[in-house]
């Protein structure tokens, strides 16, 4: 009897990390293609050079030059903090976003939008001095931030004093924002299952302007943004190479 129940004990800790995986696993970008490859989304040219869309990562930097279009954020933003920036399209869609959280009771503030390259190498080289190599999983180096594209905004909440950390998913405002920025045209760019292929630690008040129509595709497949942008690169090729009709 010993040795069944050690045999199944065993066995199920064999088993755990194996339904862990699959509980984990998303579709991969050929899969998502063969599923859909025309989905009712703008592709008005090769999803790498779409200023709106393009994808920036640690594979995939800006040069120290790449300067966007930006207007200031004329919102509620943590107490301290100057006037924020983002560009425009991004700027307008936070303001519909901010107003219709606040129509459900929900006060949101602007911590960090766009940064510079050298804002970035600034933040970038004092979290390194502060934290060593963990820094990485949670800064971006500079030129690898989607801060500098003018699309990215860090947003927070009073009741955990604008802090930026993982509990801002824990309160009514993460929520909200989790459960509505896709309509606004944001993504939450960073969750905790996707760490392996973003290379950063979950960010819940890291919001990545995409527009609406890639914001609820992204949002709705439930992948991590480059394996979404691979996929996008697929239906583009494929839209591409396809006979032009007279
Ligand atoms: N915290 C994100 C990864 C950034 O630095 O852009
Ligand atoms: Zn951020």
């Amino acid at each position: 009897m010993k040795r069944v129940f050690c045999f199944c004990s065993v066995l199920l800790l064999l088993l755990i990390p194996l339904a862990g995986a699959a509980a984990d696993a998303w579709p991969t970008a050929q899969e998502l293609f063969e599923r859909d490859p025309a989905p009712d989304v703008p592709l008005t040219c090769d999803p790498r050079i779409d200023p709106l869309i393009v994808l920036v990562n640690k594979q995939n930097g800006l040069p120290s030059s790449y300067e966007p279009e930006l207007i200031d954020l004329k919102l509620p933003h943590k107490p301290g903090v100057a006037t924020q920036q983002m560009r425009p399209e991004a700027a307008e869609a936070l303001s519909r976003l901010f107003a219709a959280a606040e129509a459900d009771g929900i006060k949101l503030g602007v911590v960090s939008g766009y940064r510079s390259y050298g804002t970035q190498r600034a933040i970038h080289a004092k979290k390194v001095a502060q934290r060593g190599r963990s820094a990485e999983l949670t800064s971006a180096p500079p030129g690898k931030s989607e801060h500098q594209l003018g699309l990215a905004v860090d947003v927070s909440c009073a009741s955990i004093s604008y802090r930026l950390n993982a509990i801002f998913s824990t309160t009514p405002e993460g929520q909200w924002v989790e459960a509505h920025c896709a309509e606004y045209g944001f993504i939450i760019r960073y969750r905790k299952e996707w760490q392996e292929v973003t290379g950063y630690k979950v960010e819940p008040w890291h919001i990545r302007y995409v527009g609406p129509e890639h914001a609820r595709l992204v949002t709705a497949l439930n992948v991590p943004y480059e394996v979404y942008m691979e996929y996008m690169q697929l239906c583009w090729n494929a839209r591409s190479h396809m006979p032009v009709s007279e």
